[in-house]
């Protein structure tokens, strides 16, 4: 299911019943992962149940409104790096998230109006959004997918009426292949998904870690996946390393996404978040 239907393709009532089908959806009766980050990042696209679970979250783990604007500051910086340094101006930005401050679309069509970006999300508060999403430069395109990442085919048959998989694309995973609990299966779908990209494209990755020097961070993890959905696997550095294997990473490798090609600020490295990240590049 697409974001806007054509107003020759639908009639009122079909909307109408489109709509209510996606209310339906909605459960504002448990904590969801989209509205969640919403509210950490100073969003207002949430619930009493979202802020009062991100209370909660914040307590055990005081870090975590680092840990999500490092995330989007990481994605500002890699797809600048990549429409200005690498010439991409293609994407496929799964788990999407709620609209916020510079989405793909915006961060690259400032530098390259001509870019064209596929959005894919499986939360139906997202797909009600959708519409600031889809607010594209005239030069591009930005289309909307209401889909699980788990439907590869779907996926990839949607997206290649607005991308043309015979150039570069991006395929940008960030907080979201944490959804996704077994390991041989969350290898399988991000492989999957770039093996059905040309070479010259890229990996674009960010996922929440565990680590010895972050015991909160498993406090956190633990009661999210105690109270909200979907539930969160952490992955050890190593582990979310693994997700680049036969692609070439870029420098500095993979690293908390806040140490990933930093703004030079004069003061020094920057702290160090859960959440790691890398950019790769398929030969
Ligand atoms: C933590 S947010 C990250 C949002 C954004 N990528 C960012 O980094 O700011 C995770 C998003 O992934 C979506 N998501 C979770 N599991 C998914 C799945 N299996 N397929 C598609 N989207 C999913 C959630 O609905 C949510 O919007």
């Amino acid at each position: 299911m697409t974001a806007s239907p054509s107003p020759q393709e639908s009639n009122p009532q079909d909307s109408a019943d489109a709509a209510d089908a996606v209310r339906n959806r909605i459960n504002t009766a448990q904590p969801h992962t989209a509205r969640i980050w919403n509210y950490w990042l100073g969003g207002k696209d949430n619930y009493a149940v979202d802020r009062e679970a991100g209370d909660s979250i914040r307590e055990l783990h005081p870090g975590i409104g680092d840990y999500a604007r490092a995330d989007r500051l990481f994605l500002g910086r890699a797809v600048r790096h990549l429409v200005a340094d690498c010439g991409v101006r293609q994407f496929l930005d799964i788990g999407t998230g709620l609209p916020t401050a510079d989405n793909t679309h915006e961060v690259a069509q400032r530098i390259a109006p001509e870019s064209r970006i596929v959005y894919v999300d499986n939360d139906p508060l997202v797909l009600t959004h959708a519409r600031a999403l889809l607010t594209s430069s005239p030069e591009g395109r930005t289309d909307y997918l209401d889909a699980d990442m788990r439907d590869v085919e779907a996926v990839l048959e949607h997206a290649s009426q607005t991308l043309d998989f015979s150039r570069p694309v991006a395929l940008m995973l960030l907080g979201v292949v944490i959804f996704i609990e077994d390991d041989k299966e969350a290898q399988g779908l991000v492989r999957r998904i770039m093996d059905a990209l040309p070479s010259g494209s890229y990996l674009v990755l960010s996922h929440t870690i565990t680590s010895p020097a972050m015991p909160d961070v498993d406090a956190a993890v633990a009661f999210w996946n105690e109270h909200g959905t979907p539930k969160l696997t952490q992955r050890t550095p190593e582990q979310v390393a693994k997700f680049f294997d036969g692609l070439e990473l870029l420098e500095p490798g993979v690293v908390s996404c806040s140490r990933w090609r930093p703004e030079p600020t004069g003061l020094g490295e920057p702290d160090e978040v859960a959440m790691f990240g890398g950019v790769a590049r398929k030969h």
